[in-house]
């Protein structure tokens, strides 16, 4: 039998492993809650050739009350020398700022204390293509995100009557697109595409889509290249009810790659 010493010795060790992992859990509960996020809600862009883009990052601080003064934003492409935008102490920090980028990336100052770090780039280029990181340093909060953007051009169609047809106008894409048409069964209808290239490799698109067609009817345009895809939607008599661009599904969801936590490090200590 058990003395009234071994049971009050037993009862001690189970409490202080209870006490312990208790403890323990106490601390990553506190440390998870001080540690923020840094995230994207669009990891793969695609920009259109001498427009703007804006690469979505944004970041979470447990805190809420957040001085911009305290946040520290740091953009750089992979492969870069030198960086794409650095924020710090309020305000632009360019003197590493690689040319490439000079007077067309900014922040959206006004929306940084309210966890906004997109990068705004103008005019985008053929060569900004590739691989963007988002590095943010902010009380309770570090981290870093990617976003991969990539470069095409394209743009909407303008849809006419056109006989008893349809008449679908893109005025610029690269990369020849595939025109299809649908019915509102999602049917492919036969139609015909011609492509008209300029010098630059920029190519006008014009679809006809022969009728007879049922003017009640929903129609829908395709234009697709590798990276992305236009969507309108049209009556049979030509009036537009819907168009918008969705990146295509034959752009792969690449995994993301675990955080790379020497620059991390390297942030953290100058910051
Ligand atoms: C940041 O603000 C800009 C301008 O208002 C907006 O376009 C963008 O979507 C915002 N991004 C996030 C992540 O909130
Ligand atoms: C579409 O075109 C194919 C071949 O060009 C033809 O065989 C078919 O009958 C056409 N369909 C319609 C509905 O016109
Ligand atoms: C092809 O493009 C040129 C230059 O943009 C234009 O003048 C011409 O009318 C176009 N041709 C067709 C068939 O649309
Ligand atoms: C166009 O369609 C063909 C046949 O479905 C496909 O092989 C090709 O990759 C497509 N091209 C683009 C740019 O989507």
């Amino acid at each position: 039998m058990a003395s009234i010493g071994q049971i009050i010795f037993w009862s001690m060790i189970v409490l202080i492993f209870v006490c312990a992992g208790l403890i323990i859990l106490l601390l990553a509960i506190a440390f998870s809650a001080s540690q923020g996020t840094v995230e994207t809600s669009a990891p793969f862009p695609v920009g259109n050739l001498r427009e703007d883009v804006v690469l979505e990052c944004k970041f979470l601080t447990k805190s809420g009350t957040d001085r911009s003064s305290d946040v520290f934003i740091t953009w750089e492409k992979e492969g870069l020398t030198g960086l794409v935008y650095q924020y710090r102490n309020n305000a632009a920090q360019l003197q590493d700022q690689n040319t490439q980028f000079k007077d067309r990336a900014q922040l959206f100052t006004d929306a940084i204390a309210g966890g906004n770090a997109s990068l705004l780039l103008r005019s985008v280029k053929m060569t900004d293509d590739g691989v963007y990181y988002c590095n943010v340093g902010a009380p309770g909060v570090w981290g870093r995100v990617r976003i991969d953007l990539r470069v095409s051009v394209y743009s909407a169609p303008t849809i006419t009557k056109s006989n008893s047809g349809l008449r679908a106008e893109a005025p610029r894409w690269q990369a020849t697109p595939n025109v299809t048409w649908v019915d509102q069964n999602g049917k492919q209808l036969n139609s015909s595409t011609q492509f008209n290239s300029s010098s630059t490799g920029i190519v006008q698109v014009v679809s006809n889509l022969p009728g007879p067609l049922t003017a009640a009817e929903i129609y829908t345009c395709f234009i697709e290249n590798f990276l992305i895809k236009s969507v309108s939607e049209v009556t049979g008599e030509g009036d537009l009810k819907n168009s918008y661009f969705v990146t295509s599904s034959s752009q792969k969801m690449l995994p993301l790659p675990l955080f790379g936590t020497t620059p991390l490090l390297l942030y953290m200590l100058a910051w």
